[in-house]
């Protein structure tokens, strides 16, 4: 339905039919977060909600691009013209893309893009991969330049660290390109492995639920790069390439070594111990123990607000009331200071959670909170 309404924007929009109709996912992170960039381990899985593009070649070195989402025309750019950081629009994320291709030799001549999502901007869901993995997908079918997922995620994450100048990980490409309906994808960001693994909570009488707490996090790219260079010190001073390298066995003996060294300490500790909920995760699904997650990302809240302090009051109170109101577990997602939490429960419960959760924003004076429930659904793919 919605992609025939795509194609039908893009023939009113450029005059004739797309070569093909593309989607790619939105995601939610289970655990593992801001694990990426230490080399860690991951693991989103896709949302229903996606990026659909309807895309055609040219062969002119032209690149025109439209959203059905953005009161504005069609922008038409040279590719030659393309230059990083020069673009703060929605339109960045599309043109860095079809400029890393370029950048790292795919003969990509020119594209017609008309794109709309109903992906959230702004709640920590992903909408920029979803943008960016869409139009790589199209891209690399059209031009038969056959790209696995990972590769093209990787085209992707560099399109936005150069060309849009975010300095983001891996997790949200991968996710977008490479997860599977009815699993959640635990994949080790160091060497892109990955693994399957099966996440049906419906068949379990269990719900995941994200609210988005409508507090945009667009303006925290600072805290997040702060967080990254922070990471990356602590790993320095540690003598590792990546906090990944430190096991959670060894960590009070690394711990010891930054002495008092506050900042490295609390950084140090939620990457490390973060890894290690991940594992721990995956070994809890994979044994049947699904309902014994949720302490572990209870936990996982903890750290990401007490250590890696990138929480805000928002999350903090969807965390705290969900947990008083019977759910199983709740965290925030994502890179934080704002956007959503994911909160695991008995379907028994789900309406009562929602209650607390709507009542205890509306007490704290807070913007109305939006609930929905997440099934882990296809990654990116082709669509006509
Ligand atoms: C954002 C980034 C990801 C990851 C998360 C935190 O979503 O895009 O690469 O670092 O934050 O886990």
């Amino acid at each position: 339905m919605r992609a025939q309404q795509v194609r039908a924007g893009f023939v009113e929009l450029y005059g004739t039919e797309p070569e093909g109709v593309w989607s790619a996912p939105g995601r939610v992170n289970l655990i593992g977060e801001h694990t990426d960039y230490n080399d860690g381990f991951v693991m989103p899985f896709a949302l229903p909600h996606t990026a659909i593009a309807a895309v055609s070649r040219r062969d002119d070195g032209v690149l025109r691009l439209h959203s059905a989402d953005i009161e504005d025309g069609v922008a038409e750019l040279r590719l030659d013209d393309l230059v990083p950081e020069s673009d703060r629009a929605w339109t960045a994320y599309p043109a860095g893309v079809v400029w890393a291709l370029r950048e790292a030799g795919h003969a990509v001549t020119g594209a017609d893009i008309h794109v709309t999502s109903t992906v959230p901007s702004g709640a920590g869901l992903s909408s920029s991969a979803a943008l960016e993995v869409v139009v790589a997908l199209a891209l690399n079918d059209l031009y038969e330049l056959g790209l696995p997922g990972w590769q093209l995620a990787r085209l992707c994450q560099r399109a936005e660290n150069v060309y849009v100048g975010a300095p983001t990980g891996i997790m949200d490409q991968t996710a977008s390109a490479c997860c599977e309906e009815g699993h959640a994808l635990f994949l080790d960001t160091r060497d892109l492995s990955q693994k399957q693994i099966p996440f049906d909570l419906a068949a379990e009488g269990m719900r995941l639920l994200v609210v988005d707490t409508q507090v945009k996090h667009s303006h925290s790219e600072g805290e997040y790069g702060k967080r990254r260079a922070g990471c990356e010190r602590g790993a320095a001073l540690l003598g590792v390439d990546a906090l990944r390298d430190i096991p959670y066995a060894d960590l009070d003996a690394a711990l010891a070594r930054l002495g008092d060294d506050e900042e490295a300490v609390r950084l140090v500790r939620h990457v490390v111990t973060e890894d290690e909920r991940v594992e721990k995760v995956v070994a809890l699904l994979e044994s049947g123990e699904t309902r014994a997650i949720g302490p572990v990302l209870v936990a996982g809240h903890a750290s990401l607000r007490d250590d890696f302090r990138i929480s805000c009051p928002e999350l903090d109170l969807v965390v705290d009331t969900a947990m008083s109101a019977g759910a199983l577990g709740s965290r925030m997602t994502g890179g934080g200071f704002g956007g959503s939490a994911i909160v695991l429960a008995d379907v028994a419960d789900v309406d009562t959670i929602t209650k607390a959760v709507e009542e205890a924003f509306a007490a704290a004076g807070f913007t109305a909170p939006r609930v929905f429930e997440a099934v882990p659904s296809p990654g990116a793919r082709r669509l006509v």
